[in-house]
């Protein structure tokens, strides 16, 4: 999924992709179907739900704004997968409203979790979307990368706030409402009933470094691409890096 012409996107999203297309591609051999029904909770104007569909599945994305699913409609349509991609109008709150419980094969819930009043609810909602054997890509800003960020800005006063906030802010003008640890992550994974399949951190350097070393060096991009893939599988980055991602799958999913 990552794009020639903005190396840099793909800082953003290569792990978290190749994560996902190994799950998707283990589901397709469990199931013995080529066509997975996968749902994307706020899956906005389409960043994975896109990717997803290219590579022949049928995706519902699920999103509250307008704006993102008319994103979406464009951006399928462009791809050549509109006929793939349905997006709905809703939130992971009242999820059930508008899709089916126990339909889908893959669930993703990426970037959603700091924006819902209850994260235990939300994680529950998107568990029980799943069929008996499915698979769960949750994906969240992590806590620790937060306070680095702040710190390495000279933010140290906001630093120490979002250490010490149970939600991980940083003061009243942080944008995000909650942030969680891998910990925090995997219990809620597990609460709501799956097992943990693997756990990774994302953009552990990527936003760190000064755009300046990345830009002009040449290499740099795919050279920071791998440290990052290296990084994220190991257990003492994750507690840095700026999202973390939860592979959860059923009990059925994890056995076959
Ligand atoms: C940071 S964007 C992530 C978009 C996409 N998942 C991605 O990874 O590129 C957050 C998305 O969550 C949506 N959102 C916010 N609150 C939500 C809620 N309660 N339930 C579902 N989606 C929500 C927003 O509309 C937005 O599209």
């Amino acid at each position: 999924m990552s794009d020639p012409m903005r190396p840099r996107a793909s800082l953003r999203t290569a792990v978290v992709w190749e994560v996902l297309k190994d799950a998707l591609d283990r589901r397709v051999k469990a199931t013995g179907r080529d066509v997975l029904d996968v749902l994307d909770t706020g899956g906005g104007s389409g960043n994975f739900a896109v990717p997803v569909a290219r590579l022949g599945h049928r995706v519902t994305v699920v999103d509250p704004s307008p704006n993102a699913l008319f994103a979406l409609e464009r951006r399928a349509a462009e791809a050549g997968v509109a006929d793939r991609v349905r997006g709905v109008q809703g939130d992971a709150h009242g999820l059930f409203d508008v899709v089916e419980p126990g339909g889908y094969d893959v669930v993703l819930c990426h970037g959603v979790l700091e924006y819902v009043d209850d994260p235990a609810e939300g994680v529950r909602n998107v568990v029980a979307a799943l069929r008996a054997d499915g698979v769960l890509s949750l994906l969240a800003a992590g806590l620790g990368g937060a306070v680095l960020a702040r710190a390495l800005a000279g933010h140290f006063k906001e630093a120490r706030q979002a250490l010490q906030d149970p939600d991980g802010r940083w003061g009243e003008g942080d944008p995000v409402p909650h942030r969680f640890t891998a910990e925090q992550l995997t219990g809620l994974v597990e609460d709501a009933g799956l097992e943990v399949a693997a756990v990774h951190g994302v953009r552990v350097f990527a936003d760190l470094v000064p755009g300046v070393l990345v830009d002009t060096e040449p290499g740099a991009v795919d050279a920071l691409l791998k440290l990052e893939a290296a990084a994220a599988e190991v257990p003492a980055f994750h507690s840095v890096a700026t999202q973390l991602h939860v592979l959860g799958e059923t009990r059925d999913a994890g056995e076959v």
